[in-house]
């Protein structure tokens, strides 16, 4: 059979190669909501995430207070804001509920702030199977489990966070049927290369889709 794919003439695609202080290339946003020690609920934006049946996998990165909180209270709340929230998240984005705040933070701008909630104008809503709070403003709610953290051995700053799906919960009007999301009306809020960004409209698809 003849490959229908042809080899791109060198001249006709150019890449250079470059060294990209990030590779955030473009991944829905989380407000990760974890316990803190004194019971209230701390809120972390993060972007590093994939889903895998019924575990979501995180990148969380050390020296947050977010990643202190899973280590010592295996609970967490994936809160999933839409793309007109992306002022709310950026509000939280130099906020830590680090205490002091470490000195590479706070060379970064960061400054500690407990009350994540009234800082960013967000309203907590109890989750029903674990302890942190919900973010009643996020159209998608994942309640999860921790079942495993893991520093690479080759990193140590990092941890890979896998967490177990316990309940999810769906804003009424992005909910399709009785258990789809529909995709029409769902918009997230995705981080690419440190900017905001919506969806444009569909462009089709995958044969699976049951929607
Ligand atoms: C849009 C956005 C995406 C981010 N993605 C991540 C991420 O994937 N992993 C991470 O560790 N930090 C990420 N950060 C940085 C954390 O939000 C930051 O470390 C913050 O201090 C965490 O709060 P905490 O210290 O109270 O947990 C992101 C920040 C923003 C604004």
């Amino acid at each position: 059979m003849i490959s229908q794919y042809r080899e791109a003439e060198p001249t006709m695609i150019h890449h250079v190669t470059i060294q990209p202080k990030i590779l955030y290339y473009g991944t829905p946003v989380i407000l990760l909501t974890t316990l803190n020690e004194d019971g209230s609920t701390n809120i972390s934006p993060i972007s590093s995430s994939w889903a895998l049946g019924r575990y979501v996998v995180l990148g969380i990165g050390g020296g947050s207070k977010g990643l202190d909180n899973l280590k010592r209270h295996p609970e967490c709340v994936l809160n999933i804001p839409e793309a007109a929230m992306w002022r709310q998240v950026e509000a939280l984005a130099p906020l830590t509920g680090r205490d002091p705040v470490p000195d590479y933070k706070q060379a970064l701008g960061f400054r500690h702030e407990k009350r994540k909630f009234a800082a960013a104008g967000l309203t907590a809503q109890p989750a029903e199977t674990v302890a942190p709070e919900r973010i009643a403003e996020c159209p998608l709610q994942v309640e999860a489990a921790v079942r495993h953290i893991r520093t690479p051995e080759y990193d140590g700053y990092f941890a890979i966070v896998e967490t177990e799906v316990l309940r999810v919960h769906a804003r009424e009007d992005i909910v399709l049927g009785r258990h789809h999301v529909n995709p029409n009306a769902w918009n997230p809020l995705i981080y690419n290369f440190r900017h905001y960004f919506g969806l444009s409209p569909e462009l089709g698809k995958t044969y699976r889709s049951e929607t």
